[in-house]
């Protein structure tokens, strides 16, 4: 098989701009070019500020940048010059059109595909790193081959990624394993060989798995929708703890301790947010409703449906902790991201939240540590509508720090995990000096120590405990 020379990644995104720096650090001897047609996230990746925060990359992206590491506008130029190519651009959700609000737009990776077919000069290996649904391969070799020159000849792989974000370095670092599906056919093979050969620079090869295309492509939907299902379990649970006086993280620790189920992923939390999980069961629920199989697309549904109710219900509590009416009262939302460490807010439940409490007509203040402003009011606003942003000012403002958020707050209400949040970080006794009384503070993160800050006098709400009246099991001892 064929030794990689040069890689071109299409897509600097989340995951094109990690993956592919952290394949040119450990293959110093591979120029990878990565390479983007939005040329303000390229001047991003080459200037001083990359374009997202993930800990770590700053490091991995300055020390290879201009050795074997580019980025660049120019895509003609990276397909032309790359033995392979990596797609990674991205596949939002469907919002027109056949399959609306659950398929996946395919648009960019046709679009990309297309691009690759244009220009190629030679032989190349397209890899799908982008998350597809099962059999999209078969489109992108049949895009290829019904648009290549004469002669030229295309391999497809499939290579999912599986990092996380704000833990994307060490995902890629130490991956738990990495799948290439590729055709059963000795070229296929081959084309699989030459991309194990790339990974095999630092991950073992017994972690590296050769499977078909379309086993590949769809343990990637499946892996999403197992994790996706067992945090929504874990918070189908949690409304029973609310209800009961059980407690969600004893509940999670007792389960998580059967080998059979492990610990992880089975955190409670005011929802799931990100732009991979709700996006790829819908992916899923779509894929099951095209092969008549109604019972398993209302199975898979389910998760996201119950992932809205939790966002939905603890909204509830707030309004009927705050005396059932938000009207002119404060409430300062602690975290906009989706998930600690990561600057990214794609379907971060802080987004619905703040939606349903405007809706109350609350005042809003906001803080997150990585957020920039401008991103916080583009998810608040309605592109083109007139006026949107004016009227969101008078009722929505950004903090520069959470002391100041929380300022004259009825309601502190944690939406991102960020570990300066915790009660062992924030004074949470200047907040209490500070805030209205009561003051409330409302955990959807499970980070504090609520008998220490009812200690302090605040009254605080968390997810998957009784409301703070209620009797539990402790109070009878
Ligand atoms: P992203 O939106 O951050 O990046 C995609 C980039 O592709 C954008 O910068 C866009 O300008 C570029 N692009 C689109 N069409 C192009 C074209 N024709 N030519 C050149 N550039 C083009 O998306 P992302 O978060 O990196 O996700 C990419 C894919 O990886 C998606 O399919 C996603 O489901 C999957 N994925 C994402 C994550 C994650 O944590 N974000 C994890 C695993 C898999
Ligand atoms: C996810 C997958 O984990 C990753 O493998 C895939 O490649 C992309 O999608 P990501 O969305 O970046 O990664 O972050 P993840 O850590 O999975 O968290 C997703 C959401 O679930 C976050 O909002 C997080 O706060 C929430 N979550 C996670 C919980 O509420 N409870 C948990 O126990 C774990």
């Amino acid at each position: 098989h064929k030794t990689i020379k040069k890689i071109c990644c299409i897509g600097a995104g989340y995951v094109g701009g990690p993956t592919c720096a952290v394949i040119a650090e450990k293959n110093p001897d591979i120029i990878v070019t990565i390479v983007d047609i939005n040329p303000t996230r390229i001047a991003a990746w080459n200037s001083d500020t990359l374009p997202i925060y993930e800990p770590g990359l700053d490091k991995i992206v300055k020390g290879c940048r201009g050795r074997n590491l580019f980025f660049s506008t120019d895509v003609d130029k990276g397909i032309i010059e790359a033995d392979l190519i990596f797609v990674s651009v991205n596949t939002p959700t469907k919002k027109k059109g056949v399959g609306a609000g659950y398929a996946a737009d395919l648009g960019y990776v046709e679009s990309a595909t297309r691009h690759i077919a244009r220009v190629a000069q030679s032989d190349k290996i397209v890899v799908e790193k982008s998350t597809v649904p099962c059999r999209t391969a078969h489109s992108m070799r049949y895009i290829l081959e019904a648009n290549a020159r004469p002669g030229i000849h295309f391999d497809i792989l499939s290579n999912p990624e599986f990092l996380a974000e704000g833990t994307a370095v060490p995902d890629l670092m130490r991956p738990d394993r990495v799948l290439i599906g590729s055709l059963d056919t000795l070229a296929g093979r081959a084309a699989a060989a030459s991309l194990a050969d790339i990974y095999a620079s630092w991950v073992p090869r017994g972690q590296i798995i050769a499977m078909n295309l379309w086993s590949s492509e769809l343990s990637k939907l499946a892996a999403n929708a197992l994790l996706a299902q067992r945090i929504s379990s874990i918070n189908a649970l949690s409304a029973i703890c609310e209800a009961t006086g059980a407690d969600v993280d004893e509940v999670s620790y007792a389960c998580g301790l059967d080998t059979r189920i492990g610990s992880k992923f089975l955190k409670a939390s005011v929802g799931f947010g990100g732009s991979c999980f709700q996006k790829d069961i819908l992916n899923l629920v779509y894929l099951s409703e095209s092969l008549h199989l109604p019972e398993v697309a209302a199975y898979w549904r389910q998760v996201v449906e119950m992932n809205e109710y939790q966002k939905r219900r603890f909204t509830d509590r707030v309004i009927s902790s705050l005396f059932n009416t938000l009207t002119g009262k404060k409430i300062a939302i602690l975290g906009f991201a989706f998930k600690k460490d990561t600057g990214d807010t794609r379907e971060s439940p802080a987004i619905t939240l703040v939606n349903y409490f405007r809706a109350e007509r609350a005042n809003i203040s906001i803080y997150d540590p990585k957020v920039e402003d401008s991103q916080i009011w583009m998810d608040l606003t309605e592109p083109g509508v007139v006026d949107d942003l004016a009227e969101l000012q008078k009722q929505v403002s950004i903090a520069t720090n959470a002391y100041s958020a929380c300022d004259d707050a009825d309601a502190v209400v944690i939406c991102t995990e960020w570990d300066e949040f915790r009660d062992t970080y924030l004074d949470y006794g200047r907040i209490y000096e500070n805030m209205k009384k009561p003051a409330f503070v409302f955990d959807g993160r499970l980070i504090l120590d609520r008998n220490r800050l009812e200690g302090m006098g605040f009254r605080v709400e968390t997810i998957g405990r009784a409301a703070s009246s209620f009797k539990t099991p402790r109070d009878w001892e």
